[in-house]
């Protein structure tokens, strides 16, 4: 096994590691227990991630991916445990002072608005932030990105292909040029190449602006290319963590994930 990686499965060794670098982390989860009415899905999730960091967050369907980042923005609560952004405790945060904070979150399955057009889904987007020129220079930031938008400006968002609504869901949230990016299966609906583009564009992002990125993806080869760090995530509990590129090994990918 490479020195890089560190294989952790005890809960109290993840959180003894965690409460010893206190300072270096922008999201860190403590124990987190959470569900849906009386069905818990998540048992005691703790991890971190650093500031400027790509994290990838991996498992099979039905672990908790989604349940996870919904937790952090605030879209379920929080049974039991702690999650910590920016050093604070969100105690039970509410969507827009989150986006306000510097966190933006894009669900799975490319939401966009589909009767409005592209350019009222960015204004949707841009929608705290606190001037209308505010609002122009994030659209030239997202056009920047995603040149084909500014070519759709006035075109309903619904006759978008699903490449395009992809570009659209990810420039409603960047146009916020936020902190800390919640990417939900980011590369569906996508074809291959439009996969390792779009995901080509999340790291030349983050690089440029040190934005941190917590990406969920089925796609696990294709976003262990950007990512630094990966959790993978087993029936609501983290199995795994390490190096991204320790995953590169075939076999350890296979023994860690399937
Ligand atoms: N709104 C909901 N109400 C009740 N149960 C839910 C709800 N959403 C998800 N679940 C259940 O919670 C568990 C975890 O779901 P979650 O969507 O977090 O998984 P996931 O890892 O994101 O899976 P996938 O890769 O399929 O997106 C599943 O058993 C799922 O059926
Ligand atoms: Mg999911």
């Amino acid at each position: 096994m490479s020195d890089s990686v560190t294989d952790i499965f005890s809960p109290e060794e993840v959180k003894r590691q965690i409460m010893a670098l206190p300072d270096k982390w922008i999201l860190r989860f403590d124990g987190l227990i959470a569900g849906y009415g009386k069905k818990q899905v998540l048992n005691g999730v703790s991890l971190e991630v650093a500031s400027g960091e790509i994290v990838a967050l991996i498992g099979h369907n039905g672990a908790g991916k989604s349940t996870l980042l919904k937790a952090v923005f605030g879209l379920i609560p929080i049974w039991h445990g702690q999650i910590f952004y920016d050093g604070a405790a969100l105690a039970s945060p509410k969507p827009r002072e989150l986006l306000r904070s510097g966190i933006a979150y894009v669900p799975q399955g490319n939401r966009v608005f589909t009767d409005l057009t592209v350019q009222e889904n960015l204004e949707m987007g841009g929608t705290t932030l606190p001037t209308k020129k505010a609002i122009s220079e994030g659209m030239e930031r997202v056009f920047a990105l995603f040149p084909a938008l500014k070519e759709r400006l006035k075109q309903r968002a619904g006759t978008l292909s699903g490449g395009e609504k992809q570009m659209l869901a990810l420039g409603n949230a960047l146009i916020l040029a936020p902190k800390l990016l919640l990417l939900d299966e980011p590369s569906l609906g996508l074809a291959p190449p439009m996969v390792s583009q779009a995901f080509g564009r999340i790291q030349q992002i983050s690089r440029d602006s040190g934005m941190t990125v917590v990406i969920v993806e089925q796609k696990v080869r294709e976003v262990l290319k950007i990512a630094n760090r990966v959790y993978v995530l087993r029936t609501g509990q983290i199995s795994f963590t390490g190096a991204a590129d320790a995953l590169n090994d075939e076999a350890k990918l296979r023994e860690v994930y399937l």
